[in-house]
């Protein structure tokens, strides 16, 4: 058994190496990023963006939570330049109706307010890919998180990339490998990986992405104790078996549900991880480093606000090094210029 592990542990790190290798070169771009961008040319957008976001999140919490992903899903295709904001046209085919985003991304009218706003503000100024980077950054300190400074001189595509969605974006029933792989094909690592999903945190799954988890191995993750059955039967009344609940939303984080903290995975450890892409951090056979970085951030918060803010400022850093030649900035987040 020790050897059946290490043998899958070196797969793994080797496939992890080439992989890093492969994509070492397609991010090595320079960065034209700053943190004083807009200084001369909107001074004011951090306050009109944050001042936007506490409205949001103060009359829903649950707005952090779209706000996050949305900026997770536009910089994991095609780089951060506001591609899933684009809408539908005759010419242009968006990002919002792949099935990995349909009926799973909202939020889009609080980045249309903050947009509405800059453009009286400062015209033709801030670009969508920033609001959302900087929205997404205010999402999560409002609720509790940390706080972290967000390099700014993003530029907005002219165009969407429906395909690579379903290819690049993880999805709930993604085992271990997959999930790494497609965060190191972004230039990201296992760290970061396990630290950005601390985002769920906050935020609800819908019944049609954990099902299969609460009538699969919940109980065996979890052990037998009254506490962990409890709560699953409360998800098995939310989510029957039948599609007919597909729907139907949980949190994620059934502690604190609207705060951003460790509370995330301190159920892992618990093995009440509603996500299966979740649990496996900590329960596959193969989580051997995975599972040791969910046991340092249960145990410290610091050490995950950390390196969460670090992961953050790495994933806002993604680009599609065409964007910066052909990138605008939109008029209007849902259309390209015309
Ligand atoms: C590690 C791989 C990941 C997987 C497999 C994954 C998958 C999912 C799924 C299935 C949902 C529920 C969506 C729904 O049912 O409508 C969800 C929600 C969410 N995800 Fe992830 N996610 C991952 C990583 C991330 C990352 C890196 C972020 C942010 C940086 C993030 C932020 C969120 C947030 C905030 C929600 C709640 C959205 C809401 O309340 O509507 N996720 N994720
Ligand atoms: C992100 O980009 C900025 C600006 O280009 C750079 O200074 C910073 O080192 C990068 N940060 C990470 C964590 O990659
Ligand atoms: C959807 O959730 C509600 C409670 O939130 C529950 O009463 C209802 O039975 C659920 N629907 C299905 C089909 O499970």
């Amino acid at each position: 058994m020790a050897f059946f592990l290490n043998s899958k542990h070196i797969v793994l790190q080797c496939m992890l190496l080439v992989l890093s290798i492969a994509c070492s070169c397609l991010h090595a771009s320079e960065h034209p990023l700053t943190l004083d961008y807009y200084k001369s040319t909107c001074p004011t957008v951090l306050e009109i963006v944050r001042k936007e976001m506490e409205c949001a999140v103060l009359s829903d919490p649950r707005n952090a939570a779209l706000i996050l992903r949305l900026h997770f899903h536009d910089c994991f295709v095609q780089g951060c330049d506001g591609s899933v904001l684009l809408d539908d046209t005759i010419t242009l085919q968006g990002e919002k109706k792949a099935p990995e985003n349909l009926h799973a991304l909202k939020g889009f009218r609080i980045i249309d307010r903050i947009k509405n706003r800059l453009e009286s503000e400062c015209p033709k100024t801030v670009s969508c890919a920033d609001i959302l980077t900087i929205a997404a950054r205010d999402a999560v300190l409002l609720v509790g998180g940390p706080y972290w400074d967000v390099p700014l001189g993003r530029k907005d595509s002219k165009n969407a990339g429906y395909e690579l969605t379903e290819r690049n974006l993880p999805k709930a029933n993604d085992g271990l490998l997959s999930i790494i792989s497609k965060f190191i094909s972004q230039g990201l690592s296992i760290t970061d990986m396990v630290a950005l999903s601390g985002s769920h945190t906050i935020g609800m799954a819908r019944c049609v992405n954990f099902r299969e988890r609460i009538y699969g191995d919940f109980p065996a993750t979890s052990g037998m104790n009254p506490v962990s059955l409890n709560y699953l039967s409360t998800l098995k009344s939310v989510c029957s078996a039948d599609r007919k609940s597909d729907q139907n939303v949980s949190a994620m984080d059934h502690v604190t549900p609207n705060l951003f903290d460790n509370s995330y995975y301190r159920i892992l450890l618990r093995g009440e991880g509603l996500i299966n892409s979740d649990q496996e951090l900590y329960s596959s056979v193969l989580a051997v480093q995975t599972k040791k970085l969910v046991e340092k951030y249960a145990g410290n918060t610091i050490a995950f606000f950390e390196q969460f803010s670090e992961s953050m400022v790495k994933l806002g850093n993604i680009t599609n090094p065409e964007t910066y030649v052909n990138g605008e900035v939109r008029k209007d987040c849902r259309f390209v210029n015309t």
